[in-house]
Formats: structure tokens, C-alpha cells, sequence
């Protein structure tokens, strides 16, 4: 074995450590993310909710992290009185954001019936 063949291995080897490690940061980061509906204690209805919320919103909010992603988290959107941007944390609120959108948020108004929106608010309850 030449002395280019196993420097190459060890680099190879600590690329695979590299990238190893980084996907456990990444896993350890959100490990809610990870988890089961049972883990989290999800009741039925929050699950659903879950299941919408991953579809629809998580490519824009961070569920479990307290970085914005393209819009504001969503962690512990409900355990303040108040919103980001200042209007009060109620059902009634949120819901209507979801519905008509924001100036760089789509509308949900024509995609979530009633019953998927109490879902989709029944598991922000829980971030
Ligand atoms: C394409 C990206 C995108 C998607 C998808 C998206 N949002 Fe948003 N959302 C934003 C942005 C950006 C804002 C900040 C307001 C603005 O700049 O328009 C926002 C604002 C909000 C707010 C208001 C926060 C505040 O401080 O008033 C809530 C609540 C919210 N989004 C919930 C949701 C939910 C729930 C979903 C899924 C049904 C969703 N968003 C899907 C981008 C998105």
C-alpha cells in the first residue's frame, strides 16, 4: 500500500467521522423532530395536527427550535401571552393568520377545512 492510497483512506475515514458528527448535532439540535406522536405525548387529534403542520408550515417555521426559518419559530407559540410581531397568542388569531396569510405567507384558507385547522392549532398548543 502506497502512501497517496492511505492518506486518501484516512481522509475518506475522517470524512465519514466528519459527516457522522454532524448528523448527530443535527439529530441532537431537534430531537423532538425524531420522536414519535406517542414520545411527545400527542393525543390523537394533536397528531393530526402534527402531520399538517409538517406538510405545511415547517419548510417556513421551525417547530421545536427558537431560530427563525423563513418566518418566525412556531416553538412555544402558545406559551406567550404575545405573537412575534406583537398581536396576542389566541386560537382565534392564529387561525385567521393561517387562513388569509401574511405579506410572505401563503393563505391556508382554501387548502385546511375547519376541522384540519383545529387540528393544526390543537398541536401548536403543544410546541
Ligand atoms: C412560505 C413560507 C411560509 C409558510 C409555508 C408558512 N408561513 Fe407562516 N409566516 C411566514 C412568514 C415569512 C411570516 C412572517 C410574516 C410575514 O413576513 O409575512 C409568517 C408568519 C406566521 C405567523 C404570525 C407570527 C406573528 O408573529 O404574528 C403565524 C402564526 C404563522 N406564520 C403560522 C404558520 C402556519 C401554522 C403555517 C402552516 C399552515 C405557516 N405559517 C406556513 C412564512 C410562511
Amino acid at each position: 500500500m502506497n502512501v497517496g492510497n492511505r492518506s486518501g483512506q484516512i481522509f475518506l475515514a475522517c470524512s465519514a467521522i466528519v459527516m457522522l458528527l454532524m448528523f448527530l448535532l443535527a439529530a441532537c439540535d431537534q430531537p423532538e423532530r425524531l420522536r414519535s406522536n406517542a414520545e411527545l405525548g400527542l393525543n390523537e387529534q394533536q397528531a393530526r395536527g402534527r402531520a399538517i403542520y409538517d406538510l405545511r408550515c415547517a419548510a417556513c417555521h421551525e417547530p421545536y427550535r427558537k431560530k427563525d426559518l423563513n418566518g418566525p419559530t412556531m416553538s412555544g407559540v402558545f406559551k406567550k401571552s404575545y405573537l412575534p410581531s406583537g398581536m396576542v397568542a389566541r386560537d382565534d388569531r392564529v387561525g385567521d393568520i393561517i387562513l388569509m396569510g401574511k405579506p410572505k405567507m401563503p393563505a391556508f384558507g382554501d387548502v385546511l377545512t375547519q376541522q384540519q385547522l383545529q387540528d393544526l392549532l390543537a398541536y401548536m398548543h403543544t410546541l
